[in-house]
């Protein structure tokens, strides 16, 4: 099928109306057409995971949008995850298919807000979740992810104070695990997770007595301190190879997802009410809208790209997904010639 422009239709509700195979056409033809790689957070919803390209947590994510090959990537999650493609690919175009799709947690900490923090604390180590704006980013000295907070805060001198923004919840769990007394923890959450109950997951394991109970880091201590096993979506993912019951104490989609890829196994989700209204923004007919009129676009102020790129790289160096450019690749760099992969492994 080859699309031109002119069969573009003017609005994301005209596609609406459209079947889904004809949307799913629309929407390879174009990926094609663009040289795009659609790129989806395990949350979202089935459809949208079906025609991604690659689905994972939000460092994988961060490491494929380092490393594509491709013009465009169109990002199926929210914000600051289309944000943190832009910084880590700057001569890539990234489109989201609704740029309403944020996330309230990153909306806890403003620029503004961490600057003041900071100054009442001039010798600490800020660490961003990367469920944060690219200007708090940009203020941090590294950032993290639910999948290496741990290994992130561990590589932290351990005299020095650490500013965690803006996750009280994974602060918390971080502070358990490596056993730090000085980490400062900013007071946001996410409210999918931060809502999961105890109630909820008691009468989760009375029904299902043979499931492992896995939990995201981003709930509360009570949850954490019965979980079986805590780790990011990816994680889940990965355990979801190996066992055959599983209680997931996170949203949705995941569970969805799982359901899909296995459906032999039984995948419960700890709480039926845990749904990002923000992930689900993302539908078929506002992807295919997207790709057909190259929007929404993310843009960045380079000053801030270039300092939210130096934290978020050094994140992944810690994750074993970047290696830092050798003196003749920075020279080429210099030159204007961006090496391949830009020194990412
Ligand atoms: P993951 O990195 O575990 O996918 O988490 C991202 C997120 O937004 C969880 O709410
Ligand atoms: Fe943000 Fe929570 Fe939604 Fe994740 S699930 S994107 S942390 S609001």
């Amino acid at each position: 099928m080859t699309l031109k422009t002119r069969d573009a239709l003017p609005t994301p509700l005209d596609y609406t109306t459209l079947p889904r195979e004809e949307l799913r056409d629309r929407i390879l033809a174009r990926k094609a057409e663009r040289n795009a790689v659609i790129l989806g957070h395990n949350y979202q919803r089935v459809e949208i995971q079906e025609v991604s390209d690659f689905l994972g947590d939000s460092l994988a994510l961060s490491q494929e949008a380092a490393d594509t090959d491709a013009d465009t990537i169109v990002f199926c999650g929210v914000h600051f995850m289309a944000e943190t493609a832009k910084v880590l690919s700057p001569e890539k175009t990234v489109l989201m298919p609704d740029p309403r799709a944020g996330c309230p947690m990153a909306d806890f900490v403003t620029g503004d807000a961490l600057r003041r923090l900071q100054e009442e604390h001039p010798d600490a180590v800020t660490v961003a979740y990367v469920n944060s704006t690219a200007e708090v980013k940009a203020m941090s000295d590294i950032c993290c992810t639910s999948s290496n907070a741990v290994q992130v805060v561990e590589t932290i001198d351990p005299d020095r104070t650490i500013l965690f923004v803006p996750d009280r919840n994974l602060a918390r769990y971080v502070q358990e695990r490596t056993g730090r007394t000085n980490i400062i923890a900013w007071d946001g959450y996410c409210y999918v997770h931060d809502d999961l109950v105890l109630e909820e997951l008691d009468r989760a394991r009375k029904a299902h007595p043979e499931a492992l109970v896995v939990i995201h880091p981003e709930a509360r201590q009570e949850l954490l301190d019965q979980a079986d096993h805590i780790t990011s979506t990816g994680g889940m993912v990965r355990m979801a190879e190996e066992h055959d019951a599983l209680i997931l104490g996170t949203e949705r989609g995941l569970v969805d997802q799982l359901r899909a890829r296995y459906p032999g196994k039984t995948f419960v989700p700890l709480s039926g009410a845990a749904v990002c209204g923000n992930m689900k923004l993302n539908t078929l007919a506002k992807l295919a809208w997207c790709l057909d009129h190259g929007r929404h676009e993310v843009v960045l102020e380079e000053g801030i790209r270039s300092r939210a790129e130096r934290s978020l790289r050094r994140m992944l160096q810690v994750s074993g997904g970047w290696t830092a450019p050798t003196a003749e690749q920075e020279e080429l760099e210099l030159a204007g010639v961006r090496p391949k992969g830009c020194g990412c492994g």
